[in-house]
């Protein structure tokens, strides 16, 4: 079935693909794109795609566009430890989220390993750099033929 999905990014993903932000692996946020938006064609997916370095842009993004939506794949980036704000704005609409992280963010430091935004989504998948992505479509997709 034809399904609609938000790719949505959180602060300094704009910047991957920098040396600096190695860790997150060399794909630029163009390179991520792509290789999504690839998916979504063979799989005759629409999707719409948000990058914000602030949380209220990316909580107006989300609930300009849940209505549209079947399903989120989101990374919050740094907001994902801290935003009590995007958590009740994934739990205030009425379609599933998979949350995404490029990092094993549960081996890295102290302050990564819990995700405040993780607990109103129905998955989180970390670790696995930009095939993290593709895992959450993925399960978006079971989630959804499932409902
Ligand atoms: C991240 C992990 C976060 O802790 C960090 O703040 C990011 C990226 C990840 O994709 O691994 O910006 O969400």
């Amino acid at each position: 079935m034809k399904r609609k999905v938000l790719i949505v990014n959180g602060p300094n993903l704009n910047f991957l693909g920098r040396e600096e932000m190695r860790i997150y692996g060399k794909e630029s946020l163009a390179d991520l794109t792509a290789i999504i938006y690839q998916w979504l064609v063979e799989q005759g997916w629409a999707g719409r795609f948000f990058q914000n370095n602030s949380e209220g842009e990316i909580i107006n993004f989300i609930q300009a566009n849940s209505e549209w939506a079947d399903g989120i794949v989101i990374n919050p980036a740094a907001y994902s430890h801290t935003s009590i704000a995007i958590y009740d704005c994934l739990k205030s609409i009425s379609i599933p989220a998979v949350e995404v992280h490029l990092s094993d963010i549960y081996h890295r430091e102290e302050f990564r390993r819990s995700s405040i935004t993780g607990l109103a989504c129905k998955k989180v998948i970390a670790g696995i750099g930009v095939q993290g992505y593709i895992e959450a479509l993925e399960a978006l997709k079971t989630i959804l033929n499932e409902k």
